[in-house]
């Protein structure tokens, strides 16, 4: 059944959808920035050595993975030591005792992450977990690994804000990047100014660029694009995002690596070019020439695909506006999972193949 018609300021239909309450968890972001801005974390009673610290590893999957992107794409240009994000069942050969790394695992029970937190234990790295329980926190609590703890009864990628900020906040502890809370404080203001004025399900459609744009997006392919080094994060999150809240295809690439190739395959097939819908994320911090790219790019792609809409980032410091497209993309995958007629909460096919792999091995 065609819901195109669905009243997106029908706010009941909206939440009678909603299972999970995606739609409130996105209200709470705001909240979630402040909570994770004054929660305690391990290192009062326990400090960590920033002295040996050669890099920073973060290790996960999936929404407990891309709050390391959001460090690494954060600290890439100011920080002395280098953040890497690991989602595998290793570690890369480097990583040794002068490595912090950050096992991270909404669950606390998925294999990969159980997996790459032992390696990391056994090449005396230091660890810290974040999760909100499972095996990680009783892994890290068997052998004295500081357990940062995370409130649960979300969806993992509901609970970016939670997974995030400790991690930049211990990185403040260290000392590698100084007045976090500052920044974070900045990025709370700048999303609950955009729920409660543009995104939230309470501002109409005609005023309210989300459900404008998930409009656009109904029955096409979504391609996202971003600038390495500012937005790519947020266009990994979009794709992530209307993955599995709307349960579609979208795929991400960044400036300005694809005007090498992904720009030369707009002429084939055409038919289905023609219901793509491309999605540039623009930020004043973009490089000049990538800004003049994205707009020949644009010329180029034209005529061939249904059309092309930018979207700005707001606020000032970067993690401000990082998060202000995240929270756009957030918004537009919900209610293109109303357009679609589906539930944005539930991740069946992740859950089932969880399953599938725990009858063949241990965690999931
Ligand atoms: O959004 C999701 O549910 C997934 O992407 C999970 O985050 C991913 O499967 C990893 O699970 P967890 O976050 O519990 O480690």
């Amino acid at each position: 059944m065609s819901l195109y018609n669905f009243d997106l300021d029908n706010i009941d239909g909206l939440y009678r959808l909603d299972s999970a309450g995606m739609l409130k968890m996105l209200a709470e972001l705001p909240t979630q920035c402040r909570q994770a801005q004054n929660a305690p974390l391990p290192w009062e009673e326990r400090p960590l050595a920033a002295e040996s610290i050669t890099h920073v590893v973060v290790t996960g999957l999936g929404g407990s993975a891309i709050g390391g992107d959001i460090l690494r794409v954060l600290t890439a240009g100011r920080m002395p030591v280098p953040v890497i994000v690991n989602r595998d069942y290793g570690l890369p050969h480097f990583v040794g005792p002068d490595t912090l790394v950050f096992a991270v695992s909404y669950s606390g029970n998925t294999e990969e992450t159980l997996s790459s937190f032992e390696e990391a234990r056994r090449r005396g790295a230091a660890l810290v977990a974040v999760t909100t329980g499972g095996a990680l926190a009783k892994a890290a609590q068997s052998c004295g690994i500081p357990v940062i703890t995370v409130p649960g009864g979300l969806a993992p990628r509901a609970a970016v804000g939670y997974l995030f900020f400790p991690l930049l906040r211990t990185l403040e502890h260290l000392g590698f990047w100084p007045d976090a809370a500052a920044e974070i404080e900045e990025a709370g203001e700048v999303l609950k100014a955009m729920h409660e004025k543009s995104l939230g399900p309470h501002v109409p459609q005609d005023k309210n660029p989300a459900k404008q744009l998930a409009r656009r997006l109904y029955g096409r392919l979504a391609v996202i694009w971003g600038s390495s080094g500012t937005t790519e994060v947020a266009a990994q999150r979009w794709k992530g995002q209307i993955n599995e809240n709307a349960k579609a295809p979208a795929y991400w690439n960044v400036f300005p690596e694809l005007n090498h190739n992904e720009i030369v395959g707009f002429r084939f097939p055409a038919s289905i070019l023609k219901n793509v819908h491309v999605v540039v994320l623009r930020d004043e911090g973009d490089h000049p020439r990538v800004q003049k790219r994205m707009e020949i790019t644009a010329k180029v792609i034209d005529g061939a695909v249904d059309g092309i809409t930018e979207v700005h980032s707001q606020g000032k410091g970067l993690l401000a506006r990082i998060f202000s497209l995240i929270y756009t993309g957030d918004y537009t995958s919900v209610y293109l999972a109303a357009l679609y007629g589906t539930d944005p909460g539930p991740v069946e096919v992740i859950d089932y193949l969880k399953r599938e792999l725990g009858k063949n091995g241990a965690g999931s």
